[in-house]
């Protein structure tokens, strides 16, 4: 390599080197190298000693059996037709996606005939109460996990009253409507 040849690369390296350097200088304005004083992101540590059991608990859907005196089963008839898709109404329905829905209230859960019930369900337990369904329609998957019941539930607690006092007429004799005892208790509790 004659001279000049020799000057060409070494310039190279040298200016290479210098934008390296004004790089990480560059680089260094960007994003200062300082010390932060605090946190960047606070981490709040509760000053008390309660500890365990003191995770919050999931709350449960709201109450429903006040709601239920007055609510408009006529109201929910019209949510039915979220249901209809895989549930009929009637005495003597058939079975479609869901079990036909009859005389639902305070029957034992997971016992219509010819249904094909998932092992939640099947396994699960009890009748449907007013608390239960009230707690299934609010969300299916969060009061019984497995249940193969595809559908993301009533938030409004109106509307599952209203759903809930249609479900009481699709029967051959509707359930009783809770006492005030019972009432009472539940908002205790
Ligand atoms: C996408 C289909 C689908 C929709 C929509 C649906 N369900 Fe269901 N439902 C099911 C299936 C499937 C089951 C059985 C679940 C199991 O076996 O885990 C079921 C079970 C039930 C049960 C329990 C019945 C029993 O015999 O124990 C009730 C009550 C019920 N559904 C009410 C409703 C109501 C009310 C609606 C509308 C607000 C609704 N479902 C919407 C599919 C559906």
């Amino acid at each position: 390599m004659d001279e000049l040849g020799f000057n060409k690369l070494f310039a190279g390296v040298l200016l290479a080197g210098l934008v390296l350097m004004a790089g990480v200088k560059f680089a260094d304005v960007l994003v200062p190298h300082t010390e932060l004083v605090e946190n960047a992101y606070a981490i709040k540590v509760p000053e008390t000693t309660a500890v365990a059991g003191a995770a919050p608990v999931e709350m449960g859907p709201e109450p429903i059996l006040a709601l239920l005196a007055d609510a408009n089963p006529s109201a929910g008839e019209k949510l039915a037709k979220k249901c209809t898709a895989c549930h009929v109404f009637a005495a003597d329905g058939a079975n479609k996606v869901g079990p036909v829905l009859w005389g639902v209230v305070n029957a034992a859960k997971g016992a219509v005939d010819g249904f094909s019930y998932s092992s939640a369900l099947a396994g699960f337990g009890g009748v449907w109460d007013y608390q239960s369904l009230n707690a299934f329609l609010a969300k299916p998957k969060a009061y019984m996990s497995g249940t193969k019941m595809n559908f993301a539930g009533l938030k409004k607690p109106q509307d599952r009253a209203n759903m809930i006092a249609y479900l009481r007429q699709q029967a051959d004799t509707a359930a009783a409507l809770p006492t005030a005892e019972e009432i009472a208790a539940e908002s205790e509790s």
